[in-house]
């Protein structure tokens, strides 16, 4: 695939696949063109049985994504999003991908570009990251899930203060509230990102997605419910072969080799 406002790349020996946001100059705004192409990534490497993980970040050091392409978004109208599902046709792709997804964030999430890297699994932050809901200051509101998952994250007090004031978390709030799961200095950022890729795809693929379906089970149902949904894939996870060579593994003392069967 060729694209012309993503970059993308690929470890194969890592098993790590790279979505890059490429439009540095619009500090990554996230234009409709733009998000079909982060589809379009994602559908490939989902498909792509030696991609154990993906990374999505943004080029040029100032932003991950600046938000939703406000120039491209002035002269909407409200029967223009209805028909052509304003968001949901090409933004959701992220959250529904099945294979674990990270979220390195070097400096602004903004608007759109917070809820995309909420939309993934885990949010690692250099450490001049700033995550905000600025769309108040638009006399609009986040319309990618924000009030929804920020508020899950954050909780609603910080939720409304960010979306209300228009007011940013640093990387140091952003790591306390439980936004990111990790921070580092910019320049090691995507060394930290690639890392945590690499082990995440040296898991069983089968097993890593059985995880992330039932920690995502616990934004969507009440507990008695996800714990049941958890038991259930945990008897499940007794008909892998990789579940049966794991603990082999462990008992004879020597390294693992999955298969993801
Ligand atoms: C279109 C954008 C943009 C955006 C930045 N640019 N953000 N263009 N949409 N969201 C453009 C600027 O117009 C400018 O273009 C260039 O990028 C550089 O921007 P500066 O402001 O000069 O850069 P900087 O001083 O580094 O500030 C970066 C920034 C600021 C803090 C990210 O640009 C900013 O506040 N952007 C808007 C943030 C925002 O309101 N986001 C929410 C959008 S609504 P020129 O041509 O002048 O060089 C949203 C709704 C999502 O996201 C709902 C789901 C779709």
């Amino acid at each position: 695939m060729s694209y012309e406002l993503i970059e993308t790349n690929v470890d194969t020996a890592a098993g790590v696949a790279t979505i890059t946001l490429n439009r540095p100059e619009a500090r990554n705004a996230l234009s409709n063109a733009l998000m079909n192409e982060v589809s379009a990534a994602v559908d490939v490497f989902e498909n792509d049985e030696d991609i154990g993980c993906i990374v999505l970040t943004g080029k040029g050091g100032k932003a991950f994504a600046g938000g939703a392409d406000i120039k491209e978004m002035a002269d909407r109208t409200y029967a223009q999003n209805h028909k052509e599902n304003f968001v949901t046709a090409n933004w959701e792709r992220i959250a529904e991908c099945r294979k674990p997804t990270i979220a390195a964030v070097v400096g602004y999430a903004l608007g759109g570009g917070c809820e995309l890297a909420m939309m993934c699994d885990i949010i690692v932050a250099a450490d001049n990251a700033k995550f905000g809901q600025p769309e108040i200051n638009l006399a609009l509101l986040p319309g990618a899930g924000g009030t929804q998952r920020l508020t899950r994250f954050v909780g609603k007090s910080t939720a409304m203060d960010m979306c209300l004031t228009g007011r940013m978390l640093n990387a140091e709030e952003a790591l306390a509230s439980g936004l990111v799961a990790r921070i580092a200095p910019a320049d090691e950022l995507m060394d930290l990102a690639l890392e945590m890729g690499k082990s995440i795809a040296s898991k069983s693929k089968l097993a890593s997605m059985a995880v992330k379906e039932a920690v995502n089970t616990a934004y969507e149902t009440t507990l008695s419910q996800g714990v049941m949904f958890e038991r259930k894939a945990f008897h499940a996870a007794f008909s892998l072969e990789d579940a049966k060579e794991g603990m082999a593994a462990f008992i004879e003392n020597r390294p693992a080799r999955w298969h993801n069967k």
